[in-house]
């Protein structure tokens, strides 16, 4: 038709060409009469009267063609006028066609997700009736609580089983711990003091005897335990009692009863009941900044071993020719056998050295100062342990001050270190029989330079979490109890939304932007929380102590959850799974409806920013409007200053809730907020703009890659070889090792570290520049996951997102971000960012068009 029209009007234009290019344009005029004297008149009279026939001929001929040419180009222009209605047409007629087409999508894309809807609707349904029984109480082990029994003969024949009131512990009791003061004062041990005060300060102290799961009672001298049997809640055996042994004090297990002890030095020690403590007075005293650490690089430092101490014993004492033998052996070590890098020393100066008054016979005791021994240690890589057979206080006191100062523990003989119950000290120490002395230098030249950072760096995380302050270790022998009862740790306070304004009354209606379908139309869901109370006690004991370092605390959800296999969400487990297509698959309206994946589905909630910026605020608010599986908005609100009558907030599909920050802090922006009911946070800044399905794709990324940040500008850790050290970089580059918050996903657990667990340091920088923040966050989330983070695909417009207005601004914004860089990396002893080279890109082939004729890459 249109072919047609454009046809006809060409073919008029060509006539009307050929025409006048042919047809003569004008007449020629009759010329001047020439001399005709020789010819014959009459002739000349009749040619004259032809020629103007001919002439008034022509005219007439002139006059209808110009007519004939006038009533062509009105042809024409008819003609092309019809034309341009024609393409009008044919034009309305393809955008209806398509709009067919997409409402035809839309109606698949909207029947598929009310069938989801529905699911949802019986899902509902059934977490509605409980899910979970409260149980029943617990009876007590004696039967009758207030039976008292025979308390066995021997401390050593207890077991947990045999010895300890489970009645007095419910699973949901949240662990109440009573602490005894009664022998508390007149206590002349520094100390017990200290752990006396920590253990009041802890979060599980009840002041109620009558509820309390275990009771805490100190023992500065051996006289203090019968004090303690005095007290009432003794109940005749000490049932339920942690005794905290100061040192010196040594029992036989007479007189404690069914009570768990806790020490360096007790003879009736039985592993499982008993726990074995640190209390010696060579613990270090704590309140260290975190700049008094070493670094953990390089790996190898000045000296291989050191050791500095003497035995103070008389030469009859058992195993003394066991010990002359490993004296003579490493003697020997280091005059003929290494390079000179062995320092040991095992006899004390006299004439300079001060021995510890707290040197006990019978031990190894430290030639000098504590002071003296770690400086000593800071210049080496391992630091070399005789284990005195046993529990040995001066052993533990060396190993820890190891861990401290980098120097790897190793240990000659099978030691009993504190806290073995959890913690695997296999990965912190190198353990060598007595009989391996001989083989000691060839074992630490063939280490890797890894594996020596390695234990380095997990000696340190073990020395930071448990033993670093008085708090620190007092939580760790109470978490002991606490998972040997299988009780789950109490949740971490999360930050109630201090409310503002009340803005449903300046709602402003939001235009519906015109987005593609990426997902379904759905209502608010939250993720299920504090569900593995039980297996966080049990198997996730071992990697809590050892590998998340979280056993202090319980968090709502975790990114580290086993998953389920992938049958089983078509064999039982299916509930809240949405598989493409069922499970067959699919590209289309399939693939954008479910969420698919190897987790139920979930939503995620949107924590903005703001400053003082309204405009951009709003808009940015606005665009979120109907974006598929976004649960809700949080606005932290970070101006002290209360917005002007002007804004409105636009209303959109989910809540939105506004955080008055209490002080204009970054470090608001990861806050834990008991309004996140996801585990899944976008972190966005105020002017953020991205596409509804830029965002799905990274949720749909994040889904996969759950302890990892994931999102869009990235950046780069260079190295400045002229200083040594790192700077920040967001020049182009083909390696990342950042990712911006400004745009980025991540999970709710790491709002807890950085609130509650992140040392101080890092937050007061934050604070200190209004700077840093996201670097901060990248630090945290590499150095528990060991891995970089991960980058999705992305326009040109986040090229540079950070880049602030002007040029002085520049200067000192990236001035800052590299200082912070650097303190940072001395915080955490190393640098915990990793590189990425790769960039996430959807499986799905992103052309915009209608959901239903949507195909993914034919080759993946
Ligand atoms: C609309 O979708 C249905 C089902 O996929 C299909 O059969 C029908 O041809 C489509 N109609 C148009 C106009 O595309
Ligand atoms: C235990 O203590 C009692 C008195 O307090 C004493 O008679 C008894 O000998 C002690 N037993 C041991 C094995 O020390
Ligand atoms: C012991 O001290 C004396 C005097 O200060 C000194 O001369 C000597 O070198 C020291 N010996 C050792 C092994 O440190
Ligand atoms: C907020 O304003 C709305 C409309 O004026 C009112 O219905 C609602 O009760 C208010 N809410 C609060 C918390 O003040
Ligand atoms: C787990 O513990 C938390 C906090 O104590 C509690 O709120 C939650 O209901 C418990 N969950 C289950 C399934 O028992
Ligand atoms: C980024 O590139 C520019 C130009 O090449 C260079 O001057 C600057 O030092 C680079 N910045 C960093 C942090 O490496």
């Amino acid at each position: 038709m249109k072919a047609l029209a454009l046809g006809g009007c060409l073919f008029i234009v060509a006539v009307v060409f050929v025409f006048s290019y042919y047809g003569p344009w004008t007449l020629p005029q009759p010329q001047e009469t020439p001399d005709n004297s020789l010819l014959d008149p009459h002739e000349v009279a009749l040619a004259q009267v032809d020629a103007a026939n001919l002439y008034a001929h022509l005219h007439e001929l002139l006059r209808i063609k110009r007519s004939v040419l006038q009533q062509l180009r009105d042809l024409e222009q008819k003609c092309s006028a019809a034309s341009l209605e024609v393409n009008e047409l044919v034009r309305r007629a393809d955008e209806i066609r398509t709009d067919i087409v997409k409402l035809n999508a839309s109606v698949i894309f909207l029947r598929t997700s009310n069938k989801y809807q529905e699911l949802a609707q019986d899902e509902l349904k059934r977490q509605m009736s409980p899910k979970v029984m409260p149980p029943l109480r617990l009876t007590a082990a004696s039967g009758d609580e207030e039976l008292i029994l025979p308390p066995p003969r021997r401390s050593d024949a207890c077991t947990m089983e045999r010895c300890f009131d489970y009645g007095r512990c419910p699973l949901t009791s949240g662990f109440p711990v009573y602490v005894e003061t009664l022998t508390l004062s007149g206590c002349a041990d520094d100390l017990i003091s200290k752990l006396a005060k920590a253990v009041e300060a802890s979060t599980y102290v009840s002041s109620s005897p009558a509820h309390a799961c275990i009771f805490v009672g100190f023992v500065c001298k051996p006289e203090d335990v019968e004090r303690l049997r005095t007290s009432e809640n003794w109940r005749g055996d000490g049932r339920n009692f942690l005794l905290f042994l100061g040192g010196g004090v040594i029992l036989n297990g007479n007189g404690t009863g069914r009570a768990m002890v806790l020490g360096v030095e007790f003879e009736d020690f039985r592993r499982g009941f008993h726990v074995q403590g640190i209390l010696n007075d060579d613990l270090p005293d704590l309140t260290l900044s975190p700049f008094l650490l070493p670094l953990m690089t390089p790996a190898h430092r000045k000296r291989l071993l050191f050791f500095d101490g003497e035995y103070r014993g008389t030469s009859t004492s058992t195993g003394a020719s066991d010990r002359g033998s490993i004296v003579q052996n490493l003697l020997d070590l280091k005059k003929f056998g290494s390079n000179g890098d062995i320092d040991i020393t095992f006899s004390c100066n006299e004439t300079t050295s001060t021995l510890p008054p707290a040197c006990r016979s019978n031990t190894w005791c430290l030639c000098g100062s504590t002071a003296a021994l770690e400086k000593a240690l800071v210049e080496s890589t391992f630091s070399l342990i005789i284990w005195n057979g046993g529990m040995d206080p001066t052993g533990v006191s060396r190993v820890l001050l190891g861990l401290k100062n980098g120097a790897i523990p190793v240990v000659l003989g099978k030691p009993i270190l504190p806290l073995s119950e959890n913690i695997d000290w296999l990965r912190a120490t190198i353990q060598l029989p007595r009989a391996r002395v001989t083989e000691l230098y060839h074992i630490l030249h063939s280490l890797r330079d890894e594996d020596i950072l390695a234990y380095r760096s997990q000696g340190r995380r073990l020395w930071q979490t448990y033993f670093s302050t008085p708090s620190a270790f007092v939580d760790a022998v109470l978490d002991t109890i606490r998972l040997r009862l299988n009780i789950a740790a109490l949740p971490l306070r999360a930050t109630p939304i201090g409310s503002f304004y009340n803005y449903t009354s300046v709602w402003r209606e939001t235009l519906t932007a015109e987005e593609e379908n990426v997902g379904p139309v759905e209502l608010p869901h939250a993720s299920d929380t504090y569900q593995r109370n039980y297996t966080s006690t049990t198997m996730d004991a071992y990697r809590s102590w050892n590998d998340r370092f979280d056993v202090k605390s319980m968090l709502p959800t975790s990114p580290f959850a086993p998953i389920l296999p992938g049958d089983a969400q078509f064999r039982g487990s299916q509930f809240g799974f949405r598989p493409i297509g069922g499970g067959t698959g699919g590209t289309g309206v399939e693939f954008s409806v479910a969420i698919g994946g190897n987790q139920p589905r979930e939503q995620f909630t949107v924590v903005i920013l703001t400053y003082q910026r309204e405009v951009a605020l709003s808009a940015t608010v606005a665009r979120l409007n109907n974006l598929p599986y976004l649960n809700k908005v949080i606005i932290v609100w970070n101006s002290q200053m209360e917005p002007t009558d002007l804004f409105t907030m636009p209303k959109i599909h989910v809540p939105i809730l506004i955080h008055k920050s209490a002080t204009n802090s970054l470090n608001n922006r990861f806050l834990p907020f008991d309004a996140i009911e996801t585990e899944a946070i976008l972190s966005m800044d105020d002017d953020m703009h991205l596409r509804h399905d830029e965002i799905v794709f990274a949720f749909r990324v994040w889904r996969e890659n759950r302890e990892r940040i994931v999102g869009f500008p990235a950046r780069f850790a260079s190295w400045d070889a002229e200083h040594a050290s790192w700077l920040y970089n967001s020049n182009y580059t083909c390696e990342y090792s950042m990712i911006l918050t400004g745009a980025a996903f991540f999970h709710k657990y790491y709002t807890y570290l950085y609130t509650f667990t992140m040392p101080d340091a890092i937050r007061a920088k934050v604070d200190e520049f209004t700077n840093c923040e996201d670097i901060a966050m990248n630090f945290l989330v590499s150095h528990h996951t060991r891995k970089p983070p991960i980058k999705v695909t992305s326009r040109w417009t986040f090229q540079c997102q950070d880049c602030p207005v002007s040029l002085w601004e520049d200067e000192s914004h990236f001035t800052e971000r590299h200082i912070c860089m650097q303190y940072f990396e001395r915080i955490y002893g190393y640098m915990p960012l990793l590189k990425s080279q790769f960039r996430a890109d959807s499986v799905l082939f992103k052309n915009r068009i209608a959901s239903d004729k949507q195909k993914c890459f034919d080759k993946v």
